[in-house]
This record gives C-alpha cells, structure tokens and sequence, in this order.
C-alpha cells in the first residue's frame, strides 16, 4: 500500500504543509530496529507465573500495597522480554513503520515504547473523544512483535498502524495473533477494536501520509492483560453461612417457573427452596410448604484476599400457576440459616396491564445506584421487573463489585426479577463468566453463540429481545429475524447495551444500524432499551434511520445511566430530549385500556424528567 498524498487539500494550509514536512522527513528514516522471533510462553502464562510468584514471596500488606515501579523492579529480564514483543505478533512481508497510536494520558506507558526505540511523532488528536499520540519504530520485513498496553490495566488498548517502506509492493499481513485480531484500515469508518462495535463514521484530520495507512485493530479488553498493581482486592461483604445476595430471574417460562440463586460461604454445600403460595400460606392453617433443591457450585475469585470461595446456589420452581403470588424462603435443607420469607409473583397468562423498570449503565457509584434503584422500588412497587440494560459493574470478573452491586439492590431482586444484558463492563477480560454464573437465563438465544448471552421471553401482552452487542451483531441478527417474525406481542422491546443511535457524535456504533435496525423496521419493534453511553437520549420515532412522524411508524430509541458516571452528548438529528449528568430509572406501564404505553424517567428525588406516551 502507498502512502496517499492528498496535496490538493493541502496547499492551500500552511500548518498542514509544515506538519506534512515533519513527518515526511520523521517517517523515512533509516530502519533502526528489528523484529524479535523466537519461541516464549505466551503473556498470559507469563503474566499468570509473576502473580504466582507475588503471591507466594510477597507478604499481602505489601502486595496491596504495591506501585508500579515496585512491580517493574520484580520482573525478570525474560518477563520483561515477553510483556514487551509477545502481546501481539504479525508477519510483514515488506519492511515497515510500525505507528503505535495509544491514549496519550498513558504517559510512559506501554513500557517498552521507549525501551524498544519507538519515538513520539510530536503531535496529537481526538479519537472517539480521546487524545492520542503517536509513537513509531522502522521494522525489517518479518515477524513484528508488540508487546502489552499496560502493566497497571485500565486505559484504552492502543492500536497499530502499519506503513510500507517500500512503494512498488503491495503490504501483507498473516500470521496475525490473537487470531481474533483484523487488519483494517485508517480511513472514516475505522472501527478501532475488534471487541467493540463502535466506529468513527469520520475521523479527525490526519496528516495525509498516515491517511488510509493498514491499522490492526486490537481488542480493548486485552488492555488488562498484563495488569500487575491494585490485583487484590478485599470485599466489603463477605460471605456467612447465612444465603444472602438472593435474586430472582426467568431462566425458564415467566408463566410457571421461577428460579432464585444465592450465595453462602463454602461451608454451605447444598441449597434448597422451601415454597409456597401466598393464599395456602394466608389460611387459618397455613399449607405445607413445598420444597425444590438447588445446584450449587463454587465461585473462585482468587484475588479477593478476604473470602475467595463462594457457592452459589440456583434453584428453578416449576408447575407454578401463572398471575399468582408465591412465599419462599432458601436454605441449606436443615433447620438453621433460612432466609426471610420473600415473595413473587408469576407472569400473567391472559393480557393484563402491567409495569416494568428499565435503567442504564450503573457500573460506577453503586452506593448512589442502590439509592436510586431503591428509590424506583419505593415509587413503583407494583413494577414487575428490573431490565438492566449492560454495565451492572465496572470490573465484571472482580467479585467484590458484584457484592456492592446485589447489597446495594438488597430487598429488591428477591422480590422482582432482575432481566440483565451483557455490557462491555460484564466482559473484563473477553469473557463475561461472572455475569454467566451470577444469573440463570433463558437458554433460547441464538444456537451459535453461548447460552444466555442472548434470549427472549414474554410477558403478558410484551416480549423482550435481549441481545449482546459484544458478541458479532452477525451471530444474533438471523435469530432476532425469526424470534420477532414468530412474535405474535402486541409490544416489542429490544434490551442491548451499545445504543444503535447514540447520544454522543464519536462513540457511533453503525454495525447496529447495518445488521439489527431494519429489522426493528420491519417487525415494528416499539422501543430499544440501551446504555453505554453515560447520558440520556430519546430519539424521536425513527424508520429507515429516518425521524418519523409517529411511534406507530418507527422505533424509539432510548439511553440512558443510572450511575454516577456521566459523558457529554451533543444534540444530533435525531434527538427529541435529551440530558447530560442525570442518573435516571424509567418506568413503562402498559395499559391495556386504550393500549397505551406510557413511558416516564425519573431522576433519584423521583421527579419526572422525561415522558413519552405510545398509543396503538
Ligand atoms: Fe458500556
């Protein structure tokens, strides 16, 4: 590939020209450095054997305690070696400028930058709302290594473009690891990671010589790879022999079954329900309750200094009567340690008027979060479930903030049935096991993706589609066709976590718009629930990402957060309200009467912010 030299543009903007000369003359230098080959244990093993090592030499005071430099000091030359060039691996086939563009906060991160003999480029722009620089070192062709984005995790994984030092032959990439990694390009539309479906529809202005230049597009949640500091934690909520954490969720038909899962410590190591319904339980002689056993597996966490091994316990109540209210209390079986009684109630059979919460990102300031969640309860006690669209936590495979998340919502999932969506935050790491082992959901999403990661269900007159953006949108598009085509609701609602609109113009996620979109169009989809965004939006009734005149036409979309955390939007086209640092809850009702949907947002003193009635 050669360079492009948009000239045109150019001439008539000295300060281009000059930042056109001095990159010209930065980018063709002499080749100073060569790739490393070679054989090595991969990071992951690397990283996994130097946390060993802290664990089994380092007393834990000084471990939690521990910075940086004190990390760095403790690594070995080949530690050293393989964090710095075996992160990702490439095979060139010409020689190469490798342009390393990383969030420019990171200071002197990645630490093999300058070791390796990248030099700064001297100039910075605004990618997605990030300031990033650009670092850059000669390759001959060959193997190319790269090494970690960070030995402390946290900030956005660089990306890595490529320019060819020879013009008459065409630049080839293979060999390229992690294999989920692609080579894409640096043009508008970029989608810098692979794990993340946002794209910039137009990048800032670049200087020409880097203009469409091959870009491999890495996965952000590699970025924690090879994080040594701040690994330990300590729960503020351990566990007792006692089930707490208790949480309902539809794993299996709303109408006649209900699943509960808790927590103990690991002493406890089986679990039952004992059950009952609530108008056998209200007679003069209350009836015998019923009793259904759990599976209990254990949950590690082993970097919770304070109580590592939890067992959870899941247990699913069948042959239940739709539209009728149960008692239930968990325990271990024997006469000790049973929950508070706690109640629930089965979903209608007939069409019946009926409410529902939906709330955004919670993710940061969940001490804030479960007064506001708690707040929703206390207003809306009728509301027959909680969707949580993505985000639930900030760090989703460190269980300590799992535990201030269900102790924050105490009192509440025991009553009414949490309905969550993976967001990106569920996912730390690539894989959101967490979130999978927390919740028991309905396993009839697409069959080529795992289980539970996407689903459906039904209540009364509404179904929901509850799908995972983190995932390719590909790998649920052709199930969502079928599911809403086979729908015969009278309200349909998507729940997913990166909004198909958004309300900030750089965090855009276009795939959305490509793969789910049209479908909401064509099987009239009434609203999509979404997050991610740190803001609220809502869009105005959209159809063939067109403003529509009526939701009888088209889709509205909402985000929303009800954290603390909270990102600038700016007004688009397509926004009819929208609100920046407000943390919010909304409640839907559906009427039967008049089939009505009346839509209402509240902030955390319960005052209305926003609301919107759909009529059919
Ligand atoms: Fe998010």
């Amino acid at each position: 590939m050669t360079p492009a030299l948009p000239m045109s543009s150019m001439i008539f903007n000295p300060r281009k020209i000059r930042l056109y000369f001095i990159l010209s003359s930065l980018l063709f230098t002499a080749f100073i450095g060569n790739a490393h080959v070679g054989e090595h244990p991969s990071v992951h093993d690397t990283v996994a054997g130097i946390i060993d090592r802290f664990r089994k030499t380092i007393p834990l005071k000084e471990l939690m305690g521990m910075d940086i430099t004190k990390v760095k000091s403790l690594l070995t030359e080949k530690e050293r070696h393989i964090l710095g060039t075996q992160h990702i691996t490439f095979r060139v086939n010409v020689p190469v400028k490798v342009i390393i563009i990383r969030d420019a906060a990171m200071g002197d991160k990645p630490f093999w930058l300058k070791e390796r003999g990248f030099t700064p480029m001297g100039f910075k722009i605004t990618l997605q709302g990030t300031e990033v620089d650009f670092w850059m070192k000669d390759f001959e062709k060959g193997q190319i290594g790269l090494g970690v984005n960070s030995l402390t995790g946290g900030n956005t994984h660089y990306i890595a473009a490529l320019m060819p030092l020879k013009k008459d032959i065409k630049l080839e990439v293979t060999e390229l690891y992690p294999g989920q990694l692609r080579v894409g390009a640096l043009k508008d539309g970029l989608q810098p990671f692979v794990d993340r479906p946002e794209a910039m529809p137009k990048l800032p202005v670049l200087p020409g010589i880097l203009s469409g230049l091959a870009v491999i597009r890495t996965q952000n949640e590699s970025r924690d790879d090879a994080k040594l500091i701040n690994l330990f934690h300590k729960t503020q909520h351990p566990t007792t022999a006692k089930p707490d954490q208790i949480t309902l969720t539809w794993s299996e038909d709303p109408q006649k079954t209900q699943t509960i899962q808790w927590r103990t410590g690991p002493s406890v190591d089986k679990g039952e329900v004992q059950w009952v319904k609530k108008s056998d339980y209200n007679r003069f002689q209350p009836a015998k309750p019923k009793r259904t056993k759990a599976t209990t597996f254990r949950m590690e966490d082993e970097n919770l200094v304070n109580d590592p091994v939890v067992h959870r316990h899941t247990a699913t109540l069948t042959g239940l009567e739709p539209d009728t209210s149960y008692l239930y209390s968990v325990g271990d079986g024997s006469n000790d340690n049973w929950s508070a009684l706690a109640e629930f109630t089965t979903a209608p059979e007939q069409t019946k008027p009926f409410s529902f919460i939906y709330m955004g990102d919670a993710q940061n300031g969940l001490d804030r979060w479960g007064s506001l969640v708690q707040r929703a309860y206390r207003q809306r006690p009728d509301a027959a479930f909680y969707i949580m669209a993505g985000d639930l936590v900030d760090r989703g495979n460190e269980r300590d903030d799992w535990d201030s998340f269900f102790h924050n919502a105490r009192g509440i999932y025991n009553h009414r049935p949490i309905v969550p969506a993976i967001g990106n935050h569920e996912n730390q790491g690539g894989h959101p096991s967490m979130y999978l082992q927390m919740f028991d959901l309905p396993k009839n999403g697409p069959e080529d993706i795992e289980p539970e990661r996407a689903y459906s269900f039904r209540y009364s007159n509404s179904e929901f589609f509850v799908l995972d953006t983190n995932l390719t949108l590909e790998s649920q598009t052709a199930w969502l066709e079928e599911a809403l085509k086979k729908s015969t609701a009278v309200w349909k609602f998507a729940v997913y976590h990166h909004p198909a609109y958004s309300s900030s113009p750089d965090r855009d996620n276009p795939g959305i718009r490509q793969h789910w979109t049209p479908l909401f169009d064509k099987y009239h989809l009434d609203m999509a629930l979404q997050g991610h965004d740190h803001a609220y939006l809502r869009t105005y009734p959209i159809k063939d990402q067109k403003n529509v005149a009526s939701s009888a036409e088209g889709t509205v979309y909402i985000v929303s957060v009800s954290g603390t955390k909270y990102y600038e939007q700016g007004q688009r086209e397509y926004t009819e309200f929208g609100m920046t640092n407000v943390s919010t809850f909304q409640v839907l009702d559906i009427q039967i009467s008049g089939n009505r949907l009346v839509y209402r947002s509240y902030d955390i003193d319960g005052k209305l912010r926003d609301n919107l009635i759909i009529e059919k």
